[in-house]
Order: C-alpha cells, then structure tokens, then sequence
C-alpha cells in the first residue's frame, strides 16, 4: 500500500486538556484512516502508485480531485500528530523566533495573525506557517489542500475542520485555535521541517 497510516507519536490521552482523548480516537483512527483507505483505492493501477505523499499531492493537484483530496489530507494529518505535543506551546526555539520577527512582525503578530487565519477560513481548512520564496508567510487553504500545491514549503499547520475540535470546544474555534498556539505546538517539529526548505 502507498498510504499507510502512522500510530500517534504520544497516548491517546496525553493532549488533555487541550485535546480530548475522544478527538484523538475519532480523529485519528477514523478520519485519517479514512482519507489513507480511500486514497490507497484510488491510487489502485495508477501511475502514481508506490510514488512519494508529496509527489502524488503536487501531481494530482488540479487533475484528479477525490484523489487529491485523501492524498492531501493524508499530507496533512501525517505532519498534524507530529506539529503536536504533551506541554507543547511555549517559548519559540531561537532559529525560528528570529525569522518570524524579520519576516512576521513578531511573535505576538504572527500568533494573533495565524490565530486569525484559522479563525476566518471559511468551512474547513487549514491554516498555515510556511515558507515561500525563503520568507516565512501565514496562508489558510480549504479542505485537503495545502502550501505545497501554492509554491510553498508547509513548516507548521493547524486542522480547523470541525472534526478536529467539536467535541472539546463545539463550535468556540478561536478557543481551539489558542489552546493549539499556546499548549500543543511541538516547536521542535516545526524546527526540523523549517531546515530542510530550501
Ligand atoms: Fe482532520
């Protein structure tokens, strides 16, 4: 199979408060595992097949919607578990911190602006740290889509579909979105990712 669904790097329980066990079962074992079972169908006999997750996103980008879709959620949620951890938020390592002050205005700026951009994506999405032209930007893409198919390289994002946050805070998203920022981010992630685009 191309896609396979990677286990949770932490215990099903060990975002609470700020995500419930029941999101994370819900989350992950359904609607991951859905978006890996349904892209592994129809990549069946394609050329695509057995291709990176990166590759079959940027390929199928514009041409083959409903695979695009799961191979883009796929994407996503594979970096989503990992852009999270126990006592996460925090200080911002300094390579980062530096960046966002020369390109986002500060950190106070850059989090009440990607706050903001999770905040007015309309319907589901994501919104997005990334790294375009060698400066860092904020972007927001709805549903499955990401940077990687806007010319940019994705270092830290955020699910606003509901699925991700209505059993724990219904329909009060900005709360879910500060919660993410200041008590889930993995910054370490976001490290490792930021120094490996170009
Ligand atoms: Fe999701």
């Amino acid at each position: 199979m191309t896609f396979t669904l990677p286990d949770l790097p932490y215990a099903y329980d060990a975002l609470q408060p700020y995500m419930s066990k029941e999101t994370l079962e819900f989350h992950h074992d359904k609607h991951h595992k859905a978006y890996v079972d349904t892209g592994n169908n129809l990549l069946k006999g394609s050329e695509l097949e057995g291709k990176s997750v990166e590759e079959i996103v940027k390929a199928s980008y514009g041409k083959n919607q409903p695979l695009f879709n799961n191979a883009g959620q796929h994407y996503n949620h594979i970096h989503f578990w990992q852009w999270m951890k126990p006592n996460g938020g925090g200080a911002i390592p300094g390579s980062i911190e530096k960046r966002i002050e020369s390109d986002l205005g500060g950190v106070e700026k850059f989090k009440a602006d990607f706050v903001q951009a999770g905040i007015g994506q309309f319907g589901s999405g994501w919104a997005w740290l990334a790294v375009k032209n060698g400066k860092l930007e904020i972007m927001k893409t709805p549903n499955g889509e990401n940077p990687l198919v806007h010319g940019a390289e994705p270092i830290l994002g955020v699910d606003v579909w509901e699925h991700s946050y209505y059993i724990d805070y219904r329909n009060r998203r900005p709360d879910y979105l500060k919660a993410f920022i200041e008590n889930l981010v993995n910054w370490e992630h976001v490290e490792e990712m930021l120094s490996k685009t170009a």
